[in-house]
């Protein structure tokens, strides 16, 4: 359908450089967008495909915070795809619709299955590592009750809440076994922490 050794060229030039949103995150996404995708008939690839690819880039000329993805933008990373301007537009509305901070709405079903897929990556096994890797990088301590940034909170704050925020029927079967690894984590955790979950921060 494309060239997508061309597309991932282009996406992986784009990247930022940090290991809980490396190419490989997006290899993971991708895998889960096409296995919900096969339970959505009509989700359309190439859309699909555009936004997982890039729906973590940063593009050069955002400077100081999130910047939207345009489709012009798109447009002339994948020139040599020659991609239609209305597969950019509903890939581009896919990538400014999903991050969990904006808390929008996706608007296609696209944008839901990249919600739903980049969502599941934050969960379970890979999101615990995720999460670490992360607060690590950001010199946050694993837990501080005094440090509300320490990267366990994190999962109070928004790991488990992602299970109750898929879209698809797929996603939340996938959500479940994520979200039940998470908990036994945190048990464990509490207990070799000598805290039980008594002082869970909710
Ligand atoms: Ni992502």
């Amino acid at each position: 359908m494309f060239d997508e050794t061309v597309l991932e060229a282009r996406a992986r030039a784009v990247m930022p450089v940090e290991s809980a949103h490396d190419w490989w995150h997006v290899r993971r996404v991708w895998r889960l967008a096409q296995r919900i995708a096969r339970t959505e008939p009509s989700a359309d690839r190439r859309v699909l495909q555009i936004a997982v690819f890039f729906h973590d880039v940063m593009p050069k000329r955002a400077e100081g915070g999130h910047a939207l993805v345009s489709a012009a933008w798109l447009a002339d990373l994948l020139t040599p795809l020659d991609v239609a301007a209305d597969v950019l537009e509903r890939a581009a509305d896919a990538i400014n619709t999903h991050s969990f901070s904006r808390g929008l709405p996706p608007t296609s079903l696209e944008g839901a299955i990249l919600q739903d897929a980049d969502r599941l990556d934050a969960m379970g096994a890979i999101g615990i590592a995720r999460c670490f890797a992360y607060g690590g990088a950001h010199g946050r301590p694993l837990y501080d009750p005094d440090d509300p940034t320490n990267s366990v909170q994190h999962f109070y704050d928004k790991l488990l809440r992602l299970r109750d925020g898929m879209h698809t029927a797929e996603g939340r079967r996938l959500a479940e076994e994520r979200h039940a690894f998470m908990e036994q984590f945190l048990q464990q955790f509490w207990r070799e922490w000598g805290q039980e979950q008594k002082e869970k921060k909710t």
